[in-house]
């Protein structure tokens, strides 16, 4: 879909409704009356329900007086005249009555375990905390964490939280340019990175990556540190980059926190938008942890006991949200694992489960569908019989993989829930709350409780009918939304808020609702690729392509992929000649690597087609939506009368 396509219809008739059993009801920490309860007070009065939550669930230094602030409207500010701080939140008050209880069970690729109290993890918060300000680092800077998905992980988010430094997580898989990139654009000071780490038995060289980010430009930085963890060689480049443990070593495990605003930046993520340059997505620290908190105790029915694991990397807002702020304000013991669901095999996941009495589950459709292809015989080893709950998150879930995660994973009896969000929502907005409400296959349900969503059409009217589709757009701020983009708030005004007058945050996804009132997401409407569950903005991949010597243009497309959900199809123009047979093989080859490079692996395109021309219309643009015809092998049924060179569409299309 693309933004000129006008109406979107859904095509989708999902019927089978799954109830949960009344032993999960009657347990649940959320009945339908309950969740009646919670709608009504936020539709008869959304200042008061915000208001009320945020005193009642979070811990404050100086209580706020104003619950929102709407007079720079978008850029809303929520109990902007309340102090707190996010790690006090996540550890401290939890150490009286969960002290002694595990906070982080973790597992390392290689079969290792460990565990962390909350004592424990407070106590290693406090010292890295004490390090980075022994290092100049205060409230307001940015901080750069580039670490494998460990307990350290955690440990620099809440480390930077308590004393008011802005963390920037860098997904591990993503290049040297791409970490450049988002140093400078952060303007941040510090980097913690590893040495490296084993995923699926392959060396990750983090350091390396750093280094070559630090010689290409990032010149902001002034320390690196770095944490012995893969034990591979790595050079230390002197002034400038320092050991994790030689840095804690001498520091206390006590450490003041700093008390910040509410509205403080919490913390940068990057993330894709539909042009080239990713976008820094500015979280607070009050509006986001509260929100964080909320969800994780709504959607997944928290309780005292549960063994909680999100197989998100802490690189991406799912970590950030439900491995570390979500579960962690709760009191709850999080799983972490370090590897991939396939190694050394495809019972990894549930080995796992069985081993860590992991209670609720979430991870994402691309690994349910990977998982579901190599066969039952992988859970059916293993005892999943303390899992009670199920979660889905990154992209839709198609019927077929949701009824494989239903029965074999579920025992066919366990929820599902199906929550839809964005890095921008801070956390998830149209999601079930599991013990109050059915459940249907391939949709995230309706909107959580002080969530105000609509679907509308090119005009911003709300559509009528269970049919008819539109954009999904949420009509009232919320505490978790974003703020701004960092050192763009004009893109932020006009990327979220422009293409309906500052009516309504505009989400970029397609959608439609059934009689039910349930919603169904239908992939994003703006040229956003969602590969396994991460964002992509075609307009990077392109950048990337024609960065090359040898491109002089490219365009991107999607095509659905069995697994990734949506695999990377490119179309790319030579400069001079166009090679063919061997040669263009070897040229393909290298625009795959160099693209990985520019970006990371993830981005590497699944189909590289070498051409002599793109479609275009008369005014020169790019005709998307026929290049995504030909790259999936449809029949052209559009009009190419209007191209400015149909006899280029033959041969795309006899390439095929
Ligand atoms: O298109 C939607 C899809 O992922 C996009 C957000 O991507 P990102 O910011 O990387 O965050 C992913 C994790 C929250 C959305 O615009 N998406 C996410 N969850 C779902 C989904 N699409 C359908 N159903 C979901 N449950």
């Amino acid at each position: 879909m693309s933004s000129a396509d006008p109406g979107i219809s859904s095509v989708l008739a999902e019927t089978r409704v799954f109830s949960p059993s009344a032993e999960f009801v009657a347990n649940a920490r959320l009945n339908a009356e309950k969740l009646a309860a919670l709608h009504a007070a936020a539709a008869s009065d959304h200042i008061g329900f915000w208001g009320d939550l945020a005193k009642q669930e979070l811990a404050w230094q100086t209580p706020f007086r104003t619950v929102l602030d709407d007079s720079a409207a978008p850029n809303y500010r929520w109990f902007a005249d309340g102090r707190t701080n996010a790690s006090v939140n996540c550890l401290d008050r939890h150490l009286g009555a969960r002290g002694e209880k595990i906070a982080i069970r973790f597992e390392g690729d290689a079969g290792t375990t460990r565990t962390l109290t909350y004592k424990q993890l407070h106590a290693e918060v406090c010292k890295l905390a004490n390090g980075l300000k022994s290092l100049g680092v205060a409230k307001g800077d940015r901080v750069i964490v580039y670490l494998p998905h460990t307990p350290e992980a955690v440990i620099a988010l809440l480390a930077c939280a308590r004393i008011g430094a802005t963390h920037s997580v860098v997904f591990g898989g993503f290049s040297a340019a791409s970490l450049k990139d988002r140093i400078e654009d952060a303007g941040a000071k510090w980097v913690i990175t590893a040495d490296g780490n084993m995923r699926g038995g392959n060396l990750i060289d983090l350091k390396k990556t750093v280094d070559e980010a630090l010689a290409a430009g990032g010149k902001s930085i002034e320390k690196v540190i770095v944490l012995r963890h893969g034990g591979n060689a790595v050079s230390m480049a002197a002034g400038r980059d320092l050991w994790w443990h030689e840095l804690l070593s001498a520091q206390s495990e006590r450490c003041e926190p700093e008390w910040v605003e509410a509205e403080h930046p919490l913390f940068l993520l990057y993330t894709s938008g539909s042009t080239g340059k990713p976008k820094g997505i500015q979280h607070s620290t009050g509006g986001y942890l509260l929100w964080a908190h909320l969800t994780a105790q709504w959607i997944f029915d928290l309780k005292e006991d549960d063994v909680f694991w999100c197989t998100a990397d802490v690189g991406w807002v799912t970590g950030h949200s439900y491995v570390c702020y979500g579960p962690l304000s709760n009191g709850a013991t999080v799983m972490m694992y370090e590897g991939v669901p396939t190694y050394p095999d495809a019972g990894r996941f549930w080995k796992i489960c069985q081993q860590h009495g992991v209670t609720i589950f979430y991870t994402a459709p691309t690994a349910i569908r990977a998982l579901m292809k190599l066969g039952d015989d992988w859970p059916k080893q293993y005892d999943l019989s303390k899992l009670r709950l199920l979660g889905s998150v990154g992209e839709p879930i198609n019927p077929e993989a949701w009824m494989w995660y239903h029965r074999t994973i579920g025992q066919g009896k366990l929820p599902i829930v199906d929550t839809w969000w964005q890095t921008e929502t801070g956390a998830a907005m149209i999601a079930p709350i599991p013990g109050a409400m059915p459940t249907k296959p391939g949709s995230c349900t309706r909107p959580l409780p002080g969530i105000f969503a609509d679907i509308v059409d090119e005009s911003g009217t709300p559509v009528q009918g269970e049919e008819a589709g539109g954009y999904l757009v949420i009509t009232k701020p919320w505490p978790g939304m974003l703020r701004t983009i960092w050192g763009d708030n004009a893109r932020y005004q006009k990327a979220y808020y422009g293409q309906f007058d500052n009516r309504y945050y505009v989400a970029g996804d397609g959608a439609h609702r059934d009689k039910d009132g349930y919603y169904w997401i239908m992939g994003r409407v703006d040229d956003v690729l969602n590969v396994s569950g991460h964002r992509l903005g075609t307009m990077e991949i392109e950048s990337a392509l024609v960065s090359h010597p040898r491109v002089a243009e490219a365009a991107v497309v999607g095509k659905p992929h069995e697994i990734k959900g949506e695999a990377i199809c490119a179309f790319v123009i030579c400069k001079g000649q166009r090679p063919e047979g061997a040669d263009a093989d070897a040229l393909i080859k290298e625009l795959r690597e160099h693209v990985a490079k520019e970006i990371g692996a993830i981005a590497k395109p699944d189909d590289i087609r070498l051409a002599d021309g793109l479609p275009k219309t008369r005014s020169g643009k790019i005709m998307r939506r026929l290049l995504r015809s030909i790259a999936r092998g449809e029949e052209i049924t559009q009009d190419v009368s209007t191209l400015e060179n149909p006899a280029i569409v033959k041969q795309l299309i006899s390439k095929t």
